[in-house]
């Protein structure tokens, strides 16, 4: 019985198990002015279940980061460091393995659905090709089980809908279909990149709260990548926040929420809308994120930084404080205020 119970653990993370370790990951680009490390020495786990935010302005290297992960780097890139998947190592797997893994173990959802979907095919016949060729259903089942996962997305009459092509679809409809599409092999982590930034407030909410609902009934940890950090207030279990490919600040989503311990955070908190200041004007962090090839002395965000002081030109370590979380910043949370 022993031997049944650890053969079902090892084949299936159980909820709070690790099922994602980064370490020390590194991506750099060779480009004809020099190297560009876009991600940094990052650092962090996650378990089955759970949901992790990236955030971080554009050019953070949030993207990179999945993208090494899924081995969807481009070809001037380099990987180093370790990413243990349920265990195994899945960083510069041979391409063959890397199908497999995006097939069947990860799948990403992005910004624009149309890089993943055929303009010429419809939706139906692209979901019941995924499900034959991965899941070896009979053509019948792949289309019962179809209709199915458009039910789960709250696809509204989705038998009609198996037969539309993407363009006959709206925006958030069609971010509907990536969804199905990548949870129809249920995946047991599904990394969104940027997911709703193209759609208009209300159908973020919308897409957000489908997300939710759907991490608790298919039992998938998510990377939710985005530029909000109010985006990943409700939904996410922990926040990493990034910063020219660095680690500012890692925590409880909570705790980066209501008592964020980076400058940069409070930053990107104050570009939020916040229900109890309605028709304030947001805030935007003065200055742009910089050139990965002319990176400041020290902290990266020294330059833009309202508390940085002379001692900002040397690299603050990512140290940890309180309960689990990680900070890089030579200020006391005290003096930011
Ligand atoms: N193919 C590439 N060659 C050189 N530099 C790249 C390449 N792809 C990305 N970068 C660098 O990596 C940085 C981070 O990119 P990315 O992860 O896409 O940012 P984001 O946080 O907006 O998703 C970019 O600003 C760019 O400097
Ligand atoms: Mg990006």
């Amino acid at each position: 019985m022993a031997l049944l119970i650890n053969s079902v653990v090892g084949a299936s993370p159980l909820a709070g198990e690790s099922l994602l370790n980064v370490k020390d990951l590194r991506v750099t680009f060779g480009t004809p002015d020099g190297d560009v490390t876009a991600v940094n020495d990052l650092n962090f786990t996650l378990n089955a279940g759970e949901t992790l935010g990236i955030v971080g302005e554009s050019g953070s290297g949030k993207s990179q980061t999945a993208f090494a992960l899924m081995g969807l780097l481009a070809s001037n890139g380099r990987i180093d460091g370790s990413a243990t998947f349920g265990g195994r190592e899945i960083l510069n797997l041979p391409e063959h393995e890397l199908n497999r893994l995006r097939a069947e173990q990860i799948s990403m959802i992005f910004q624009d659905p149309m890089t993943s979907l055929n303009p010429y095919m419809r939706v139906g016949e692209q979901l019941m090709e995924v499900l034959m060729l991965h899941k070896k259903m009979s053509k019948t089942e792949a289309y019962e089980e179809s209709v199915r996962m458009l039910d789960a997305v709250k696809m509204p009459e989705a038998r009609k809908r198996m037969r539309m092509y993407p363009h006959e679809f709206s925006g958030g409809m069609r971010q509907r279909v990536m969804i199905a599409m990548a949870l129809l092999c249920r995946p047991k982590l599904l990394i969104a990149d940027e997911p709703t930034t193209a759609l208009d407030v209300t159908v973020q909410a919308q897409i957000m709260t489908l997300l939710n609902e759907l991490k608790h009934e298919f039992n998938t940890a998510i990377i939710m990548i985005t530029h909000d950090l109010g985006v990943v207030a409700g939904i996410c279990d922990k926040v990493l926040v990034m910063y020219a490919g660095r680690t500012m600040e890692y925590g409880s989503a909570r705790d980066v929420f209501y008592h964020p311990s980076h400058p940069y955070s409070l930053g990107l908190l104050s570009a939020v809308p916040r229900l109890d200041k309605e028709g304030a004007a947001l805030d935007t962090i003065p200055g742009n994120p910089p050139n990965l090839l002319r990176l400041p002395k020290g902290c990266p965000f020294q330059p833009r930084c309202p508390y940085a002081s002379e001692g900002c030109e040397n690299t603050p370590p990512l140290e940890s404080f309180g309960e689990g979380r990680l900070r890089a910043c030579f200020r006391s949370v005290e003096e930011l205020v």
